[in-house]
């Protein structure tokens, strides 16, 4: 199986950008770790980071088409934003799982909702970045790889 992880905007500061919400690991230790446990299941993996809505759309609009089965997609402020990004994976046929670091039901109602939850088949919130472990877990799991 094939798994795309999108991470939006300002992600690329994990690890600097208010550690006391986000923790310590940096993006590169987060896709790193993906990275070993996909190919230790035999899984290909392909991680992007953007700042920008519609390269995050352009990735899950190519995923349709090249073989991808999951998107673990933490689509960080955009998720209480961008109806666009929800049309995109709504044309995208395989799993989705929504990913936050921190737990956004405990933080300020504006990010209480999530477009990207009208569409997610799991969403984990709040287990750090250990979320994207678990939620990559979870896929492994359920293809019975
Ligand atoms: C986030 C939560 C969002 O509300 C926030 O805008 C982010 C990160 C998280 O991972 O906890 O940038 O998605």
């Amino acid at each position: 199986d094939k798994v795309l992880v999108l991470h939006g905007p300002n992600l690329n500061l994990l690890g600097s950008r208010q550690p006391e919400i986000y923790g310590y690991e940096t993006l590169a230790d987060v896709n790193h770790a993906l990275y070993e446990k996909a190919t230790l299941n035999g899984w290909e993996i392909k991680a992007l980071q953007s700042n920008h809505e519609g390269e995050l759309i352009d990735a899950i609009q190519a995923a349709r088409l090249d073989g991808t089965t999951a998107i673990i997609i933490n689509p960080a402020a955009y998720t209480h934003t961008s109806v666009a990004i929800l049309d995109a994976l709504n044309a995208f046929e395989g799993k989705v799982y929504e990913v936050h670091i921190s737990n956004v039901h405990k933080r300020e109602s504006f990010r209480h909702h999530s477009y990207v939850s009208l569409r997610a088949d799991g969403v984990i919130a709040g287990l750090g970045t250990q979320g994207y472990q678990a939620s990559l877990d979870a896929l492994i799991k359920a293809a019975g790889t």
